[in-house]
């Protein structure tokens, strides 16, 4: 009961939002069961999707036109898909300039002879069977939502269709392995993603991510990452029940919150696909030596002292520098350059 009531407040937010600018009706409709007279009053009933009487169980079948089907296209083909494009580009743009501008974040101390265990083997299979599941729902939902627009001028419309009709079934069993996926995650990450103090001063130095030599303490998250983390949370929750309802039509939903359902759906993945393509960056060619955590689950120990400070000194027992100022690489962890501070 609860869960239908979320979902029918879900899905009037998402309603308020996304109709907004859709015309108004100018007729109003008419009384259900009225005997209508004349054509034109029939034709604009039945347009304006009066329900008729039907005997079959399936009381839906008493609509002969279903008009909000038409507004909840628009609004799919228009400004969803519009925006969404945007945003996709907008993302990848973004980070294009910031690594134009800022380059790759290096080592600063340069690297360390020693590794620190950051993820361990449950951890790392987790994260990548969310990763892997969540890149195979991004692109076969891209397909359904831009696949007639850009893959089938490419490939025709024989081999569109049977791709699009495979993409729909592994989007639709994959899901349930990214579910799992999510709660692993939630399960092994949650303590470590509460907030503290130290979150707030990441934040207001920006991460030190836009200047280099400035790395704000941080436990095993920052703050930003965090961020991600309750957004994959959230984000990840309300793709799923959403989906789930789009998977069993009409089972709690009805017509008009199946349409609503549906439109949130793609808002709420859009923002998750743009949301994943910055963490993939500062992941992968962002920052040095950041994959290395969640490939072999082992971490350059300077790395580990710039990034994670708080959390270094938590596991290794010692104390945090009461200033948390850039690193000063102890004798331990000199590099074979002698530690000394790499060029940029
Ligand atoms: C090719 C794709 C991906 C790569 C290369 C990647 C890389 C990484 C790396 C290196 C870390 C560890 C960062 C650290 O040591 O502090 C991490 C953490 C994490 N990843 Fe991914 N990831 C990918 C996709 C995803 C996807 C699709 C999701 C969720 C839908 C996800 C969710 C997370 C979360 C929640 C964390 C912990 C918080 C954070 O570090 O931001 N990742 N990822």
């Amino acid at each position: 009961m609860k869960t239908k009531i979320a979902t029918v407040a879900l899905a009037l937010g998402l309603f308020l939002v996304c109709v907004a600018g859709a015309p108004a009706q100018q007729q109003p409709l008419p009384e259900p069961g009225r005997n209508l007279s004349n054509n034109a009053e029939m034709w604009r009933g039945a347009r304006q999707g009066v329900q008729g009487y039907v005997s079959i169980p399936n009381k839906q079948a008493g609509v002969l036109v279903q008009s909000e089907g038409e507004n909840w296209r628009n609004l799919r083909n228009g400004p969803i898909s519009t925006y969404g494009t945007w945003l996709l580009l907008g993302i990848v743009v973004a980070l294009a300039l910031f690594f134009a501008l800022r380059g790759r974040i290096r080592i600063e101390a340069g690297p360390s002879p020693n590794r620190i265990k950051r993820f361990g083997a449950v951890e790392r299979f987790s994260h990548w069977l969310t990763a892997v599941t969540f890149i195979l729902l991004g692109l076969t939902g891209l397909n359904m939502l831009y696949g007639r627009y850009v893959i089938r001028p490419l490939v025709g419309p024989d081999v569109f269709s049977a791709l699009t009709a495979w993409g729909k079934y592994v989007h639709n069993y994959i899901s349930f392995a990214f579910m799992l996926g999510i709660v692993l995650l939630v399960l092994l990450w949650l303590r470590d993603n509460l907030p503290t103090r130290a979150d707030l001063k990441w934040l207001a130095l920006g991460g030190g991510l836009l200047s280099k030599g400035s790395h704000p303490p941080a436990h095993k998250f920052n703050a930003g990452q965090k961020l991600i983390f309750w957004g994959v949370v959230v984000l990840g929750a309300a793709i799923s029940v959403s989906g789930l309802l789009l998977m069993f039509p009409f089972s709690v939903a009805d017509m008009h919150e199946m349409q609503l359902t549906q439109l949130g759906h793609s808002i709420v993945a859009l923002l998750f696909i743009a949301m994943i393509i910055a963490h993939i960056y500062i992941g992968t060619i962002g920052m040095e030596g950041a994959f290395d955590a969640m490939n072999s689950g082992m971490v350059d120990e300077n790395w580990a002292r710039e990034h994670h400070s708080l959390w270094v000194a938590e596991i290794k027992g010692e104390r945090p520098s009461p200033d948390h100022g850039p690193h000063d690489p102890g004798p331990h962890d000199r590099g074979p350059a002698g530690g000394a501070t790499r060029p940029a």
